[in-house]
């Protein structure tokens, strides 16, 4: 890894940013000969500072990165998983991909919706839910697959969708785990996953470690 510095000006960019948050994005940007190449990690620590990608947010990692925010945009509005509204704290996604489909999703997004009580695609007043239909998540074994947070949970029931809603509502973890809510929520898997993932989500970004995003027994 290089050593990174930041300029006054970028150091000025995210001074608003959590310490955490900061210290990441020099670990990130010393990870890339380029440092535009840090665009896509660097605009996920943005969505966490700001609760999605914001103006600001792109301004912020076009400074970061050499990128003109024009750029940054780009990038941000290819991928889905960059969300530039604000969600709720728990992103349910329900794939409607074809071996899902086959399975029964929309019969499983249309539990979702009923029982949250917010249409796919919208997010709840309270600011408790997001829902989503996404495309296939390589699980297709296990179809019908739903998400919460980006964890997976395979052979959902609308009935089980139902349950799952519920406790996310009345429960409020802190953390989702795709192990915890296979268990309680899942069925039919594509196949033994073999390593129990002892980790799971604290916010509706993946849980990936560098980005503090993580939950549970590894943090
Ligand atoms: S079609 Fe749903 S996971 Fe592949």
């Amino acid at each position: 890894m290089k050593e990174v510095v930041l300029t006054a000006k970028e150091a000025t960019a995210i001074e608003g940013w959590s310490k955490p948050s900061q210290q990441r994005s020099v670990e990130i940007l010393s990870r890339y000969p380029d440092k535009r190449s840090a665009v896509m990690p660097l605009l996920y620590i943005s969505m966490i500072e700001n609760g999605y990608v914001t103006e600001d947010g792109m301004r912020q990692v076009g400074l970061l990165t050499g990128l003109s925010p024009a750029q940054v945009q780009s990038v941000a509005s290819f991928y889905t998983m960059y969300k530039r509204e604000p969600i709720g704290d728990y992103l349910v996604g329900v794939c409607t991909s074809i071996s899902c489909f086959l399975l029964g999703a929309d019969d499983v997004l249309a539990a979702i919706e009923d029982e949250s009580g917010v249409p796919d695609g919208e997010s709840g007043g309270d600011g408790t839910f997001s829902i989503e239909h996404v495309e296939c998540n390589g699980a297709c074994g296990g179809a019908p697959v739903v998400l919460v947070n980006w964890e997976m949970i395979e052979g959902v029931t609308p009935e089980k969708a139902r349950e799952l809603v519920r406790w996310l509502r009345d429960g409020r973890p802190d953390v989702v785990n795709t192990e915890e809510m296979q268990r309680l929520f899942g069925g039919k898997r594509a196949f033994d996953w073999g390593v129990k993932e002892p980790v799971g989500a604290i916010l509706p970004v993946p849980a990936f470690g560098p980005y503090g995003s993580v939950g549970g027994e590894a943090t």
